[in-house]
Protein backbone atom coordinates (compact mmCIF):
# COMPACT_ATOMS: atom_id res chain seq x y z
CA UNK A 1 0.00 0.00 0.00
CA UNK A 2 1.95 3.43 -1.30
CA UNK A 3 -1.42 5.46 -0.82
CA UNK A 4 -2.08 7.76 2.58
CA UNK A 5 -4.52 6.64 4.86
CA UNK A 6 -7.49 8.50 5.45
CA UNK A 7 -11.10 8.07 7.75
CA UNK A 8 -12.53 11.09 7.49
CA UNK A 9 -11.90 13.58 4.70
CA UNK A 10 -12.98 11.41 1.62
CA UNK A 11 -16.28 13.94 1.16
CA UNK A 12 -14.38 17.23 0.76
CA UNK A 13 -11.20 17.73 -0.68
CA UNK A 14 -11.57 21.20 -1.79
CA UNK A 15 -8.09 22.79 0.05
CA UNK A 16 -9.63 26.37 0.39
CA UNK A 17 -13.02 24.87 1.86
CA UNK A 18 -11.02 22.30 4.13
CA UNK A 19 -8.81 25.74 4.86
CA UNK A 20 -12.22 27.34 6.19
CA UNK A 21 -13.29 24.66 8.09
CA UNK A 22 -10.00 24.36 10.07
CA UNK A 23 -9.63 28.26 10.51
CA UNK A 24 -13.34 27.30 12.27
CA UNK A 25 -12.01 24.39 14.29
CA UNK A 26 -9.25 25.90 15.78
CA UNK A 27 -10.67 28.92 16.21
CA UNK A 28 -13.41 27.41 18.36
CA UNK A 29 -10.91 24.98 19.90
CA UNK A 30 -7.62 26.97 20.53
CA UNK A 31 -4.76 24.01 20.27
CA UNK A 32 -2.86 23.85 22.39
CA UNK A 33 -4.27 25.42 25.46
CA UNK A 34 -1.87 27.93 27.28
CA UNK A 35 1.32 26.76 28.23
CA UNK A 36 1.22 26.79 32.52
CA UNK A 37 4.85 27.84 32.07
CA UNK A 38 7.19 29.02 29.60
CA UNK A 39 11.06 28.56 29.28
CA UNK A 40 13.54 30.84 27.78
CA UNK A 41 17.12 30.17 26.84
CA UNK A 42 20.04 32.54 27.38
CA UNK A 43 22.53 31.09 25.37
CA UNK A 44 21.24 31.32 21.40
CA UNK A 45 23.39 28.80 20.84
CA UNK A 46 21.79 25.62 23.19
CA UNK A 47 19.02 24.82 21.30
CA UNK A 48 20.46 24.85 17.52
CA UNK A 49 23.36 23.04 18.54
CA UNK A 50 21.48 20.09 20.07
CA UNK A 51 19.09 20.27 17.05
CA UNK A 52 21.97 19.95 14.61
CA UNK A 53 23.37 17.04 16.35
CA UNK A 54 19.72 14.88 16.88
CA UNK A 55 19.63 15.42 12.75
CA UNK A 56 22.74 13.77 12.55
CA UNK A 57 25.24 16.99 12.26
CA UNK A 58 27.95 17.11 15.21
CA UNK A 59 29.37 20.45 13.78
CA UNK A 60 26.15 22.77 14.16
CA UNK A 61 26.13 24.03 10.15
CA UNK A 62 22.49 23.10 9.36
CA UNK A 63 20.76 25.78 11.22
CA UNK A 64 23.20 28.73 12.98
CA UNK A 65 21.84 30.28 15.78
CA UNK A 66 20.95 33.30 14.25
CA UNK A 67 19.60 31.62 11.49
CA UNK A 68 15.93 31.79 10.22
CA UNK A 69 13.32 29.72 11.23
CA UNK A 70 9.18 29.11 10.37
CA UNK A 71 6.82 27.13 12.56
CA UNK A 72 4.37 26.94 9.98
CA UNK A 73 0.65 25.97 11.38
CA UNK A 74 2.26 27.41 14.86
CA UNK A 75 -1.09 26.99 16.76
CA UNK A 76 -1.10 28.68 20.34
CA UNK A 77 2.27 28.25 21.41
CA UNK A 78 4.72 26.60 19.47
CA UNK A 79 5.89 29.63 17.78
CA UNK A 80 6.41 31.60 20.91
CA UNK A 81 8.10 28.57 22.53
CA UNK A 82 10.41 28.31 19.56
CA UNK A 83 11.35 32.07 19.65
CA UNK A 84 12.09 31.48 23.58
CA UNK A 85 14.30 28.73 22.65
CA UNK A 86 16.37 30.31 19.40
CA UNK A 87 16.56 33.75 21.06
CA UNK A 88 19.35 34.54 18.36
CA UNK A 89 17.28 33.25 15.39
CA UNK A 90 14.56 34.99 13.63
CA UNK A 91 11.00 33.21 13.66
CA UNK A 92 8.03 33.69 11.74
CA UNK A 93 4.58 31.74 12.85
CA UNK A 94 2.22 31.09 10.72
CA UNK A 95 -1.18 29.70 11.40
CA UNK A 96 -4.73 30.27 9.59
CA UNK A 97 -6.47 30.44 12.93
CA UNK A 98 -6.75 34.43 14.03
CA UNK A 99 -7.85 33.45 17.55
CA UNK A 100 -4.65 31.24 17.99
CA UNK A 101 -2.23 33.61 16.28
CA UNK A 102 -4.16 36.25 18.97
CA UNK A 103 -3.60 33.76 21.61
CA UNK A 104 0.81 34.14 20.69
CA UNK A 105 0.40 37.80 20.22
CA UNK A 106 -0.85 37.95 23.42
CA UNK A 107 2.18 35.59 24.83
CA UNK A 108 4.61 37.40 22.52
CA UNK A 109 3.71 40.43 24.42
CA UNK A 110 4.10 39.33 28.12
CA UNK A 111 7.15 38.30 27.40
CA UNK A 112 8.20 41.22 25.09
CA UNK A 113 9.50 39.07 22.20
CA UNK A 114 11.73 40.96 19.52
CA UNK A 115 12.52 37.69 17.57
CA UNK A 116 9.29 36.65 16.16
CA UNK A 117 6.44 37.60 13.61
CA UNK A 118 3.52 36.44 13.01
CA UNK A 119 1.04 36.13 10.22
CA UNK A 120 -2.19 34.78 9.47
CA UNK A 121 -1.54 32.49 6.36
CA UNK A 122 -2.39 29.03 4.56
CA UNK A 123 0.18 26.58 4.05
CA UNK A 124 -1.79 25.73 1.00
CA UNK A 125 -0.68 29.14 -1.04
CA UNK A 126 2.64 29.38 -1.88
CA UNK A 127 4.98 31.07 0.47
CA UNK A 128 8.79 31.56 0.45
CA UNK A 129 11.59 30.14 -1.78
CA UNK A 130 14.70 28.88 0.31
CA UNK A 131 14.04 31.55 2.88
CA UNK A 132 14.64 28.88 6.21
CA UNK A 133 17.40 26.91 7.75
CA UNK A 134 14.79 25.39 9.90
CA UNK A 135 11.15 24.87 9.52
CA UNK A 136 8.77 22.94 12.00
CA UNK A 137 5.80 22.11 11.03
CA UNK A 138 3.97 19.22 13.91
CA UNK A 139 0.09 17.99 13.58
CA UNK A 140 -0.69 20.32 10.27
CA UNK A 141 -0.08 19.20 7.11
CA UNK A 142 -2.12 15.94 7.74
CA UNK A 143 -5.47 18.01 8.52
CA UNK A 144 -5.38 19.28 4.88
CA UNK A 145 -7.28 18.38 1.97
CA UNK A 146 -3.93 17.30 0.22
CA UNK A 147 -1.27 16.86 2.61
CA UNK A 148 0.90 16.83 -0.48
CA UNK A 149 0.58 20.49 -1.24
CA UNK A 150 1.89 22.11 1.98
CA UNK A 151 4.66 19.95 2.12
CA UNK A 152 5.38 20.55 -1.18
CA UNK A 153 5.16 24.79 -0.30
CA UNK A 154 7.57 23.77 2.71
CA UNK A 155 10.25 22.11 0.95
CA UNK A 156 10.82 24.61 -1.26
CA UNK A 157 10.77 27.21 1.38
CA UNK A 158 13.53 25.48 3.21
CA UNK A 159 17.45 26.70 2.20
CA UNK A 160 19.34 24.00 0.88
CA UNK A 161 21.17 21.78 4.02
CA UNK A 162 18.36 22.75 6.35
CA UNK A 163 16.76 20.85 8.44
CA UNK A 164 12.84 20.69 8.84
CA UNK A 165 10.65 18.69 11.59
CA UNK A 166 7.74 17.33 10.61
CA UNK A 167 5.20 15.43 12.68
CA UNK A 168 2.09 13.76 11.18
CA UNK A 169 -0.20 11.12 12.70
CA UNK A 170 1.28 7.55 12.69
CA UNK A 171 -1.61 5.19 11.52
CA UNK A 172 -1.54 2.65 14.41
CA UNK A 173 -1.85 5.50 17.13
CA UNK A 174 -4.87 6.98 15.34
CA UNK A 175 -6.69 3.79 14.89
CA UNK A 176 -9.69 4.64 17.31
CA UNK A 177 -9.35 8.52 16.92
CA UNK A 178 -10.15 8.40 12.97
CA UNK A 179 -13.15 5.80 13.33
CA UNK A 180 -14.80 8.11 16.24
CA UNK A 181 -14.36 10.84 14.12
CA UNK A 182 -16.69 9.21 11.41
CA UNK A 183 -19.15 7.65 13.39
CA UNK A 184 -19.47 11.25 15.65
CA UNK A 185 -19.61 12.71 12.22
CA UNK A 186 -22.51 10.18 10.49
CA UNK A 187 -24.92 10.56 14.47
CA UNK A 188 -24.52 13.96 14.14
CA UNK A 189 -25.33 14.51 10.52
CA UNK A 190 -22.52 16.82 10.14
CA UNK A 191 -20.68 14.37 7.59
CA UNK A 192 -18.36 15.86 4.80
CA UNK A 193 -18.55 19.57 6.48
CA UNK A 194 -17.05 19.70 9.36
CA UNK A 195 -17.79 22.69 11.13
CA UNK A 196 -20.79 22.19 12.90
CA UNK A 197 -18.92 20.72 16.45
CA UNK A 198 -21.35 22.29 18.19
CA UNK A 199 -23.79 19.04 17.75
CA UNK A 200 -20.65 16.86 17.97
CA UNK A 201 -19.33 17.88 21.17
CA UNK A 202 -22.06 16.98 23.79
CA UNK A 203 -22.94 13.99 21.89
CA UNK A 204 -18.73 12.82 22.04
CA UNK A 205 -18.73 13.65 26.11
CA UNK A 206 -21.82 12.04 26.50
CA UNK A 207 -19.80 8.76 25.11
CA UNK A 208 -16.64 9.75 26.49
CA UNK A 209 -18.41 9.48 29.73
CA UNK A 210 -20.09 6.08 29.63
CA UNK A 211 -19.20 3.85 26.61
CA UNK A 212 -20.06 -0.18 27.84
CA UNK A 213 -19.04 -1.94 25.81
CA UNK A 214 -15.23 -3.03 27.06
CA UNK A 215 -12.50 -3.10 24.15
CA UNK A 216 -9.99 -0.66 22.32
CA UNK A 217 -12.64 2.25 21.72
CA UNK A 218 -13.91 1.71 25.42
CA UNK A 219 -10.26 2.59 26.65
CA UNK A 220 -9.52 5.38 24.36
CA UNK A 221 -12.60 7.10 25.24
CA UNK A 222 -11.91 6.55 28.79
CA UNK A 223 -8.64 8.09 28.22
CA UNK A 224 -10.80 11.57 27.10
CA UNK A 225 -12.20 11.69 30.47
CA UNK A 226 -10.92 15.12 31.94
CA UNK A 227 -8.97 16.38 29.38
CA UNK A 228 -9.33 20.05 28.80
CA UNK A 229 -11.53 21.02 26.13
CA UNK A 230 -9.41 21.16 22.74
CA UNK A 231 -7.45 18.30 23.51
CA UNK A 232 -10.88 16.52 23.69
CA UNK A 233 -11.84 18.12 20.72
CA UNK A 234 -8.70 17.82 18.98
CA UNK A 235 -9.02 13.81 19.32
CA UNK A 236 -12.32 13.54 18.65
CA UNK A 237 -13.35 16.02 16.42
CA UNK A 238 -11.44 17.08 14.22
CA UNK A 239 -12.71 17.81 10.84
CA UNK A 240 -9.85 16.22 8.95
CA UNK A 241 -7.56 13.87 9.22
CA UNK A 242 -4.54 11.79 7.42
CA UNK A 243 -2.40 9.16 8.79
CA UNK A 244 0.91 6.77 7.77
CA UNK A 245 2.23 4.52 7.99
CA UNK A 246 6.51 4.70 7.86
CA UNK A 247 6.18 3.63 3.94
CA UNK A 248 3.51 6.17 3.12
CA UNK A 249 5.04 9.16 5.31
CA UNK A 250 8.50 7.94 3.33
CA UNK A 251 6.10 7.90 -0.11
CA UNK A 252 4.69 11.63 0.83
CA UNK A 253 7.94 13.21 1.53
CA UNK A 254 9.78 11.75 -1.81
CA UNK A 255 6.98 13.54 -4.00
CA UNK A 256 8.50 16.67 -1.84
CA UNK A 257 12.10 15.55 -2.86
CA UNK A 258 12.52 15.53 0.68
CA UNK A 259 14.00 12.67 2.68
CA UNK A 260 13.76 11.18 6.16
CA UNK A 261 17.06 12.23 8.15
CA UNK A 262 16.48 10.69 11.47
CA UNK A 263 13.73 10.62 14.22
CA UNK A 264 13.31 13.31 16.33
CA UNK A 265 12.73 12.34 20.14
CA UNK A 266 9.64 15.25 21.36
CA UNK A 267 7.98 15.80 24.33
CA UNK A 268 4.93 13.33 24.07
CA UNK A 269 7.05 10.42 23.17
CA UNK A 270 9.42 11.77 25.92
CA UNK A 271 6.57 11.56 28.51
CA UNK A 272 5.38 8.09 27.37
CA UNK A 273 9.40 6.44 27.11
CA UNK A 274 8.15 5.32 23.82
CA UNK A 275 11.05 6.61 21.30
CA UNK A 276 12.91 3.43 20.65
CA UNK A 277 12.82 2.43 16.89
CA UNK A 278 14.24 -1.14 17.99
CA UNK A 279 11.54 -3.59 18.72
CA UNK A 280 12.07 -6.48 21.16
CA UNK A 281 13.39 -9.37 18.69
CA UNK A 282 15.65 -11.96 19.39
CA UNK A 283 17.54 -14.50 17.59
CA UNK A 284 17.04 -14.55 13.30
CA UNK A 285 14.47 -12.19 13.23
CA UNK A 286 17.02 -9.88 15.32
CA UNK A 287 19.97 -10.74 12.80
CA UNK A 288 17.64 -10.10 9.89
CA UNK A 289 16.77 -6.35 11.70
CA UNK A 290 19.79 -5.20 12.06
CA UNK A 291 20.95 -6.18 8.48
CA UNK A 292 17.83 -3.56 7.51
CA UNK A 293 18.34 0.30 5.77
CA UNK A 294 17.06 2.93 8.31
CA UNK A 295 13.65 3.14 6.52
CA UNK A 296 13.18 -0.47 6.52
CA UNK A 297 13.85 -0.73 9.88
CA UNK A 298 11.77 1.89 11.20
CA UNK A 299 8.64 0.11 9.02
CA UNK A 300 9.38 -3.00 10.75
CA UNK A 301 9.77 -1.12 14.13
CA UNK A 302 6.21 0.76 13.70
CA UNK A 303 4.48 -2.01 12.21
CA UNK A 304 5.41 -5.21 15.33
CA UNK A 305 5.10 -2.19 17.66
CA UNK A 306 1.94 -0.93 16.68
CA UNK A 307 0.84 1.87 19.22
CA UNK A 308 3.86 1.38 21.54
CA UNK A 309 6.28 2.93 18.65
CA UNK A 310 7.32 6.35 18.34
CA UNK A 311 5.33 9.18 17.20
CA UNK A 312 5.81 10.05 12.88
CA UNK A 313 8.01 12.66 13.94
CA UNK A 314 10.74 13.21 11.70
CA UNK A 315 13.30 15.64 10.26
CA UNK A 316 13.80 15.80 7.11
CA UNK A 317 16.25 17.83 4.49
CA UNK A 318 16.43 17.89 0.80
CA UNK A 319 17.34 14.34 -0.43
CA UNK A 320 18.59 12.33 -2.04
CA UNK A 321 22.03 12.08 0.06
CA UNK A 322 21.41 11.65 3.64
CA UNK A 323 23.70 9.72 6.41
CA UNK A 324 22.47 6.51 7.84
CA UNK A 325 22.14 5.93 11.32
CA UNK A 326 25.15 3.59 11.33
CA UNK A 327 27.16 6.96 9.96
CA UNK A 328 25.71 9.38 12.13
CA UNK A 329 27.12 6.47 15.30
CA UNK A 330 30.26 6.06 13.72
CA UNK A 331 30.46 10.15 13.81
CA UNK A 332 29.62 10.47 17.57
CA UNK A 333 31.92 7.78 18.48
CA UNK A 334 34.70 9.07 17.03
CA UNK A 335 33.60 12.67 18.82
CA UNK A 336 35.24 13.88 22.03
CA UNK A 337 32.13 15.17 23.98
CA UNK A 338 32.06 18.16 26.80
CA UNK A 339 28.91 18.70 29.48
CA UNK A 340 26.68 21.51 28.33
CA UNK A 341 24.94 24.09 30.41
CA UNK A 342 22.12 26.76 29.49
CA UNK A 343 20.63 29.54 32.05
CA UNK A 344 16.76 29.91 31.47
CA UNK A 345 14.03 32.14 32.76
CA UNK A 346 10.78 30.44 33.19
CA UNK A 347 7.94 32.83 32.76
CA UNK A 348 4.43 31.59 34.47
CA UNK A 349 1.23 31.89 33.32
CA UNK A 350 -0.84 33.48 36.25
CA UNK A 351 -4.55 33.88 37.58
CA UNK A 352 -4.79 37.42 34.90
CA UNK A 353 -3.63 35.00 31.91
CA UNK A 354 -0.29 36.52 31.32
CA UNK A 355 2.98 35.39 32.05
CA UNK A 356 5.50 36.99 34.57
CA UNK A 357 8.86 36.33 34.98
CA UNK A 358 9.68 34.02 38.10
CA UNK A 359 12.11 34.83 40.20
CA UNK A 360 13.92 31.41 40.32
CA UNK A 361 17.12 30.62 39.13
CA UNK A 362 17.04 27.94 36.43
CA UNK A 363 19.37 25.69 34.31
CA UNK A 364 19.26 23.03 31.51
CA UNK A 365 19.84 20.37 31.16
CA UNK A 366 17.40 18.97 33.89
CA UNK A 367 17.73 17.17 36.13
CA UNK A 368 21.43 18.43 36.04
CA UNK A 369 22.90 14.53 35.46
CA UNK A 370 20.94 11.61 33.29
CA UNK A 371 18.79 9.59 35.28
CA UNK A 372 19.63 6.10 33.65
CA UNK A 373 22.67 5.09 36.07
CA UNK A 374 24.46 3.42 32.62
CA UNK A 375 23.90 6.73 30.92
CA UNK A 376 24.97 8.84 33.56
CA UNK A 377 28.50 6.95 33.72
CA UNK A 378 28.77 7.95 30.19
CA UNK A 379 28.00 11.30 30.93
CA UNK A 380 30.57 11.85 33.52
CA UNK A 381 33.38 10.54 31.61
CA UNK A 382 32.96 13.10 28.91
CA UNK A 383 35.07 15.73 29.71
CA UNK A 384 36.05 16.91 25.90
CA UNK A 385 39.47 15.13 26.85
CA UNK A 386 38.50 11.40 25.03
CA UNK A 387 36.68 10.41 21.59
CA UNK A 388 33.11 8.80 23.19
CA UNK A 389 34.80 5.55 21.64
CA UNK A 390 37.24 5.70 23.96
CA UNK A 391 34.89 6.46 26.93
CA UNK A 392 32.78 3.66 26.03
CA UNK A 393 35.04 1.15 25.81
CA UNK A 394 37.10 2.30 29.22
CA UNK A 395 33.40 1.53 30.58
CA UNK A 396 33.19 -1.86 29.06
CA UNK A 397 32.81 -3.50 26.08
CA UNK A 398 31.75 -1.29 22.63
CA UNK A 399 27.97 -1.66 22.49
CA UNK A 400 26.34 -2.47 19.21
CA UNK A 401 24.29 0.27 17.10
CA UNK A 402 21.12 0.03 18.77
CA UNK A 403 22.81 0.85 22.31
CA UNK A 404 25.09 3.79 20.59
CA UNK A 405 21.69 4.82 19.18
CA UNK A 406 20.49 4.74 22.59
CA UNK A 407 23.06 6.49 24.32
CA UNK A 408 23.17 9.14 21.49
CA UNK A 409 19.66 9.97 22.34
CA UNK A 410 19.70 10.08 26.25
CA UNK A 411 22.74 12.45 25.90
CA UNK A 412 22.85 14.62 22.85
CA UNK A 413 19.08 15.63 21.70
CA UNK A 414 17.28 18.14 22.39
CA UNK A 415 15.19 16.53 24.91
CA UNK A 416 18.37 14.97 26.72
CA UNK A 417 20.68 18.04 26.06
CA UNK A 418 23.20 17.03 28.17
CA UNK A 419 26.62 16.64 25.70
CA UNK A 420 27.78 18.67 22.88
CA UNK A 421 30.75 18.15 20.23
CA UNK A 422 33.73 19.78 21.03
C1 LIG B 1 -3.08 20.45 16.04
S1 LIG B 1 -2.70 22.13 15.81
C2 LIG B 1 -0.94 22.08 16.01
C3 LIG B 1 -0.36 23.40 16.40
C4 LIG B 1 1.17 23.42 16.53
N1 LIG B 1 1.84 23.03 15.33
C5 LIG B 1 1.61 22.54 17.68
O1 LIG B 1 2.14 21.45 17.44
O2 LIG B 1 1.41 22.95 18.83
C6 LIG B 1 -2.87 22.37 14.05
C7 LIG B 1 -2.69 23.82 13.63
O3 LIG B 1 -2.46 23.85 12.22
C8 LIG B 1 -3.17 24.96 11.68
N2 LIG B 1 -3.37 24.67 10.25
C9 LIG B 1 -4.01 23.63 9.67
N3 LIG B 1 -3.94 23.72 8.33
C10 LIG B 1 -3.22 24.84 8.05
C11 LIG B 1 -2.81 25.48 6.85
N4 LIG B 1 -3.15 25.00 5.66
N5 LIG B 1 -2.10 26.60 6.95
C12 LIG B 1 -1.76 27.14 8.16
N6 LIG B 1 -2.12 26.58 9.33
C13 LIG B 1 -2.85 25.45 9.28
C14 LIG B 1 -4.45 24.98 12.49
O4 LIG B 1 -5.10 26.23 12.41
C15 LIG B 1 -3.92 24.67 13.88
O5 LIG B 1 -3.55 25.83 14.58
Amino acid sequence: MTDYLSFNAAENLDAAEIDRINAEFYGRFNYPWRAPSLTQYRDPAFAPRFLCQEAGDFDGRAVPPDGDIWVAGCGTNQAVITALRFPGARVLGTDLSERSLAVAEASARDLALTNLRLEQASLNAPHHVAAFDHIICTGVIHHNADPARPLAHLARALKPGGVMELMVYNYYHRIQTTAFQKAIRLLSGTHGRGGLVEAELPMALEMVADFALPGSMADFLARQRGLPEPAVADSLLQPVEFSYTVETLAALCRGAGLVLLHPCLNQFDKISGDFSWEPPLYGTAATAFGRLDDLARWQVANLLMQERAPMLWFYLGHGPARRSRDEVNADFLGRRFRPAQCDTQIHVLGADDRYTSSPRRTRLPAPAVPADPQVRAVFQACDGSRSMAEVLSHLGPLPGEAEITRLRQLLTTPAFPYLLAS
